[in-house]
């Protein structure tokens, strides 16, 4: 039986981490730490176990795994130390907010010869696996381009706080750019099979303020321009300003076929081949920021996972090489931005 920490008790390990290690009858939750002393209490009487008074003091409590779900700017810093000391380590995205931890954190769970993945959940959506099974099967030929989206309200919406760390550049690093960038990034790799090689990019605070009026200190929007090793080109928007309905959707143009996933509200995976048949295919409805759960299950599977990748050895769902495959892409984005041309991605 596996003895899990957790370090950060916000939303994500509320709704996700600590529920989804509750159902997972291969561990057991056993201590918790946050800067909030109240919010770890919280989850001890949620779900038993023992509250810590900082990182050493639950790292020495005798885990063998932790999740990190604290701000982006400690995820290298507590992973890195949790790595050194013999743990497993879950660390929620974005991977690090420099490419430099990012590296480090690589090097750290190769050294200790530990599990390191990152919360990358799209990659358990139904319709995405399904996707990438029939893209690598041929069904749609060779993509030719692509779009991806991934816009809703913004952090607030989810945390509930309107002056949130997530606004926050020396806390968060990057706004939605990194914050739901990261996830179509990772998609598009996951989906296409290939790396994605060049990248131009744009990224602005259009709308988005604190309650005193001023900009939020991070992007709330950004637009990406790929293009992939095989010279499939496409875009990717993401956005904290679509204030209405989310929208998490992806559509890949093949020479033989386009593919929707969660472009339809009740056919979470359409495909239309040019042989003149379309498939509409319903197979789970995309998590949301108000409805975390796929199809019904209370599970997304990335504890799952996490736990089977630790127990068995057998690769996780997003080890720290895919990830920091995706957070290359990012930064070059950022420079790309920044310095207004494209960049070439370090492969
Ligand atoms: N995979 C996903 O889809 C997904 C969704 C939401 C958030 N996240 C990620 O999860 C992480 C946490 O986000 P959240 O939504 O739970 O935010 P949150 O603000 O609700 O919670 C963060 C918690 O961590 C605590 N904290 C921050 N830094 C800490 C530190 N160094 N040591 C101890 N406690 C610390 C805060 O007090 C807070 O309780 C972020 O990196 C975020 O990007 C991932």
């Amino acid at each position: 039986m596996l003895r899990i920490g957790i370090i950060g008790c916000g939303k994500i390990t509320q709704v996700r981490h600590a529920p989804e290690y509750a159902e997972n009858p291969e561990c057991r939750l056993t201590a918790f730490y946050d800067f909030l002393p109240e919010r770890a209490q919280d989850m001890v009487k949620l779900y038993g176990g023992q509250a810590y008074d900082s990182v050493d003091a639950l790292l020495n409590s005798g885990v063998d795994a932790v999740s990190v779900c604290v701000a982006n700017a400690d995820h290298a810093a507590v992973s890195i130390k949790a790595l050194q000391k013999g743990m497993h380590v879950l660390c929620e995205k974005p991977m690090a907010t420099t490419l430099a931890d990012c590296k480090a954190m690589a090097r750290a769970a190769e050294d200790a010869n530990r599990t390191l993945m990152l919360g990358h959940n799209q990659r358990l959506a139904k319709a995405h696996v399904e996707a990438r099974r029939r893209v690598a099967a041929g069904e749609i030929g060779r993509v030719i381009s692509f779009r991806t989206t991934f816009g809703h309200s913004g952090p607030e919406g989810w945390t509930g706080q309107k002056n949130s760390w997530f606004f926050d550049k020396s806390r968060a690093a990057f706004g939605a750019l990194a914050d739901l960038g990261i996830h179509k990034t990772d998609l598009l790799h996951y989906l296409l099979g290939e790396p994605i090689v060049a990248v131009k990019a744009d990224f602005r605070t259009l709308d988005k303020k604190y309650p005193d009026g001023s900009p939020i200190g991070v992007d709330d929007n950004a637009f990406c321009i790929y293009r992939t090793q095989s010279g499939a080109t496409g875009q990717m928007h993401v956005s904290w300003t679509f204030y209405g309905e989310e929208d998490n959707s992806t559509v890949l143009y093949g020479t033989k076929g386009i593919l929707h996933c969660y472009a339809d509200p009740t056919y979470s995976l359409i495909i239309e081949h040019f042989n003149g048949e379309t498939e509409r295919i319903a197979l789970d409805e995309m998590t949301s920021n108000k409805k975390q759960t796929t199809g019904g299950r209370v599970s997304t599977g990335v504890i799952d996972s996490f736990v089977h990748s630790v127990r068995t050895g057998e690769p996780s769902l997003c080890d720290a090489r895919e990830a920091l495959k995706a957070m290359r892409v990012i930064f070059a984005a950022e420079r790309s931005a920044l310095e207004n041309r494209d960049i070439q991605i370090e492969q």
